[in-house]
C-alpha cells in the first residue's frame, strides 16, 4: 500500500450501513489519526461492531467510503487490508499450540520458519508471556488467552488494531489489569487502535479520542476530558458519568456567566461558554462527584449560591467513596458521590449540597 503521510490512518466518509430497513449506521464521518487510540462507545445495538466490521472488510458499507492510510478500501478484501483483530471471545484455535496460534498468520504469508520463531518469541515477550509456545490455549487462564490473542494480532505488524469489547469476558480485576496492558502496549508500539466498548471507564481511561454512538448515529467525538466535561446532549451526559439533570430557564447571561432559575425556584450561577438568551429553557447537568456535601447547620442557612438542601434518603459506602441520594424539599432526588475523606453522613441527616459555578454543564432544551 502506498502511504500518504498526510492522510489519517483510517477515514470514514458518509458511511451508511443498512440491514434491510434497519439503519445500523447513519451517515458517519470519522478521521482516525495515525498512532492514536480511538474508542467507539455506546450501548448495545448502537452500531459499534458494524463500524468495526466495515473497517475490517467483513461488511460492505451501503453508502460512503472507507479509506485506510489514504487508500479507498471499499473493494479490498479483508486479507489484503493488513488489520489486526481481537474479539471478546479470544477465538484462539483450541487444538493448536500457542506457537502455532501466534505464528498462524505469518506461516500463511509464507514467512521463513526461523523468522516466525523470532517474531513469535518477541510478540510473547511484549504481552509478558514469554516461553509459553508449547502450551495449549486450554492450559492458560482467560486473561492469558486474551494476551495471546493480542500477541497474534501484533505479530503481523498491522496498520490498525481493531478490538471489539475485548475485555468484557474477563472479571473485574483482570479487566483492569488488561486495560493497563493494552494501554501500555499501544503506547509502546504506537499502533493505531480502534477499540469498541459499552464501558465508559474503559473509554475514559484509555482513549485519545472517544466517539459516542446512539442508535447508529454519532453523538459526539472528542478527547475524554472534552466529552466528559462538555457533553453536547442529554444522552452523552447521561451515558458518561453519573449526572443529575435539572430543568430551568435562563435569567441572564454575561461573560460566560449564566444565571438560571430552576423549576423548583432555586437559582444557580453557571460558568459556561456560549450565548444563552434570557427566557430560554435549558437543562442543567451536575455530576454526582461535583457536589460538596456537608451537614446542614441552621446558622449557616441563607442565600449561599448554588446551594441545595435536603435529607439523605439513601446511602451506600463504597470504600473510597460514599454514594448518597438526597431528597430536596421539592422532592427532587440528587445523586451525590462524595470522594472526600470526610466521615460518612447518616441516612436521614439534613445536608447542604454546594457546587462551584464552573462545575455545572448547560444543555439547550429539546434533545
Ligand atoms: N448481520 C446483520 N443483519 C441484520 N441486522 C444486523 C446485523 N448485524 C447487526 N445488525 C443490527 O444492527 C444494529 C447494530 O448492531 P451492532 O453493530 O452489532 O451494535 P453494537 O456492536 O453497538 O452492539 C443492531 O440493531 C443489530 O441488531
Ligand atoms: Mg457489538
Amino acid at each position: 500500500m502506498k502511504k500518504d503521510s498526510r492522510s489519517p490512518a483510517v477515514e470514514l466518509k458518509g458511511v451508511v450501513k443498512r440491514f434491510g430497513t434497519l439503519v445500523a449506521v447513519e451517515r458517519m464521518d470519522l478521521e482516525i489519526e495515525e498512532g492514536s487510540f480511538v474508542t467507539l462507545l455506546g450501548p448495545s445495538g448502537c452500531g459499534k461492531t458494524t463500524i468495526l466490521r466495515m473497517i475490517a472488510g467483513l461488511e460492505t458499507p451501503t453508502e460512503g467510503e472507507i479509506y485506510i492510510e489514504g487508500k479507498l478500501v471499499n473493494d479490498i478484501p479483508i486479507h489484503k487490508r493488513n488489520l489486526g483483530m481481537i474479539f471478546q471471545n479470544y477465538a484462539l484455535f483450541p487444538h493448536k499450540s500457542i506457537f502455532d496460534n501466534v505464528g498462524f498468520g505469518l506461516k500463511y504469508k509464507g514467512v521463513p520458519k526461523e523468522e516466525i520463531k523470532k517474531k513469535v518469541e518477541q510478540a510473547l515477550e511484549m504481552v509478558r508471556l514469554p516461553g509459553v509456545e508449547k502450551r495449549m490455549p486450554s492450559q492458560l487462564s482467560g486473561g492469558q488467552q486474551q494476551r495471546i490473542a493480542l500477541a497474534r494480532a501484533i505479530v503481523m505488524e498491522p496498520v490498525v488494531l481493531l478490538m471489539d469489547e475485548p475485555l468484557s469476558a474477563l472479571d473485574e480485576n483482570l479487566r483492569e489489569e488488561m486495560r493497563r496492558e493494552i494501554d501500555n502496549l499501544q503506547h509502546a508500539l504506537g499502533i493505531t487502535t480502534i477499540f469498541v466498548t459499552h464501558d465508559q471507564r474503559e473509554a475514559l481511561s484509555m482513549s485519545d479520542k472517544i466517539v459516542v454512538m446512539k442508535d447508529g448515529v454519532m453523538q459526539q467525538q472528542g478527547n475524554p476530558e472534552e466529552v466528559y466535561t462538555y457533553p453536547v446532549n442529554h444522552f452523552v451526559a447521561d451515558f458518561l458519568g453519573h449526572s443529575n439533570f435539572f430543568n430551568g430557564t435562563v435569567i441572564e447571561s454575561k461573560d460566560d456567566q449564566v444565571k438560571v432559575k430552576l423549576v423548583d425556584g432555586n437559582e444557580v450561577l453557571i460558568q459556561h461558554p456560549g450565548v444563552w438568551d434570557a427566557g430560554n429553557r435549558i437543562e442543567l447537568v451536575i455530576r454526582a462527584q461535583k457536589f460538596e456535601i456537608t451537614p446542614d447547620e441552621e446558622e449557616k442557612a441563607g442565600e449561599d449560591i448554588n446551594c441545595f438542601r435536603g435529607k439523605i434518603a439513601e446511602r451506600s459506602y463504597m470504600g473510597g467513596e460514599v454514594s448518597y441520594f438526597v431528597e430536596t424539599g421539592s422532592k427532587t432526588v440528587i445523586h451525590v458521590i462524595d470522594t472526600s475523606k470526610s466521615r460518612p453522613l447518616r441516612r436521614g441527616q439534613s445536608v447542604r449540597l454546594q457546587v462551584p459555578p464552573n462545575q455545572c454543564g448547560l444543555l439547550p432544551m429539546g434533545d
